[in-house]
């Protein structure tokens, strides 16, 4: 399959193009940046030297379409709009990592983005990328939309729950915390390294974006509108995500039936590990455990006292939470086995 990557002089650019070079089935044909132009590619991606002798094109609709069969768009939000509808009207298969395609419902931009969907019929066609809940939709699909990084998480986290009706739905709370990476590769003010360095810093307490896919996800499978409560803190370390999702149970359930319920919803999942050890120290999940790969571990503890099941996730925000879902959709696309190009285990120590 010949893949383009739009956006590849960033740091999900950068992580899709790890991937792509050692995906057995896959050609990296175009890969475009505005200020890169003519430039190597490992000139701005210097892991990648010895990888691809590949060279930044401009975007060129007709170019891409001419010689890719799938193209990956890895731009800001906001950007990918017009990307995307003109390459869906040239009939490519487009896998975009952006928030531009997640939402269904156009007045959600509104809320959560504070501009007006310009395409809301293409909404409609765009398929939510997380195989382990939408794999026959996304076989099928032209569009996907690659989660955010944190919803995923979260939502991977959560779903088995809401799907049975196993806990309180007006009272879930996603305590989230994620590395510098998760900004992207451009620096502002507030990532300066001398003011990043050394955080645990809220930077959005109430109403941040990813809610709404996680409220779309879950309402979706409950058949009822769902709330959640997400707040986020920047953390020191440069990738990973860490979601302690706070629930409160219905009726009273014990361990035994909480380890039943995962593994039945994620038993075949290839990329959800259930990590819940009584010796050793990794006994709930933790990021250090799985950057570089496309793993989400899920676990849980249980307050009896307060009806309370913490459900602990945790992802690399550029895997599971950006360029692994974006192979991992692709695979499934293309029908290839879902692991080709994503076998990796994680990188540690690190
Ligand atoms: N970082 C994460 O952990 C993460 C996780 C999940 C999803 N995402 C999403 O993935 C997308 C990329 O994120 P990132 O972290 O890789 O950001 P990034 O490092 O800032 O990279 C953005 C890329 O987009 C290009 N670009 C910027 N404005 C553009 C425009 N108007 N038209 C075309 N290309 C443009 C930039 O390249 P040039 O300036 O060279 O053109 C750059 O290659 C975003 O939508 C982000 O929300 C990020």
């Amino acid at each position: 399959m010949k893949v383009g990557v739009i956006g590849a002089s960033g740091f999900v650019g950068g992580e899709m193009l790890r991937l792509l070079v050692s995906h057995p089935k896959v050609e990296i044909s175009m890969v475009t940046s505005r200020q890169y132009v003519g430039e190597y590619v490992s000139r701005i991606q210097p892991s990648l030297k010895g990888f691809t002798d590949i060279t930044f094109s401009e975007l060129d609709y007709d170019k891409l379409s001419d010689k890719c069969d799938l193209v990956f768009t890895a731009v800001p939000h906001g950007t990918a709009t017009e990307i995307v509808k003109a390459l869906y009207d040239r009939g490519m298969k487009i896998i975009d990592l952006s928030a531009d395609y997640r939402l269904h419902n156009a007045p959600d931009y509104d809320k959560w983005y504070g501009w007006q969907h310009p395409y809301p019929e293409l909404l409609s066609k765009s398929v939510f990328g997380v195989p382990e809940i939408h794999r026959e939709q996304i076989k099928k699909s032209q569009l996907v939309s690659c989660p955010g990084c944190m919803a995923v998480t979260s939502i991977l986290a959560l779903y088995p729950l809401v799907k049975k009706n196993l806990i309180d739905t007006e009272h879930i709370i996603v305590d989230s915390k994620i590395g510098s990476s998760g900004a992207g590769a451009g620096s502002l003010a507030g990532t300066h390294h001398a003011l990043r360095s050394g955080v645990i810093r809220p930077y959005k307490p109430a109403k941040h974006r990813h809610t709404g896919e996680i409220e779309q996800e879950l309402t979706e499978v409950a058949g009822k509108k769902i709330h959640v409560s997400m707040s986020p803190h920047a953390v020191d370390i440069v990738r990973g995500i860490l979601c302690t999702n706070h629930t409160f149970l219905n009726n009273p359930m014990s361990e035994m039936d909480i380890w039943k319920l995962y593994r039945e919803q994620y038993g075949n999942e290839k990329f959800v590990r259930l990590i819940r050890d009584k010796k050793g120290f990794y006994k709930f999940p933790d990021p250090k455990f799985v950057v570089g790969s496309n793993f989400c571990d899920v676990g849980f503890d249980i307050d009896e006292d307060n009806h309370r099941l913490v459900v602990l996730s945790a992802s690399d925000n550029l895997m599971k939470g950006a360029a692994g879902s974006a192979i991992q959709n692709m695979n499934v696309m293309a029908g290839f086995d879902e692991m080709e190009g994503l076998r990796y285990s994680p990188l540690t120590p690190v």
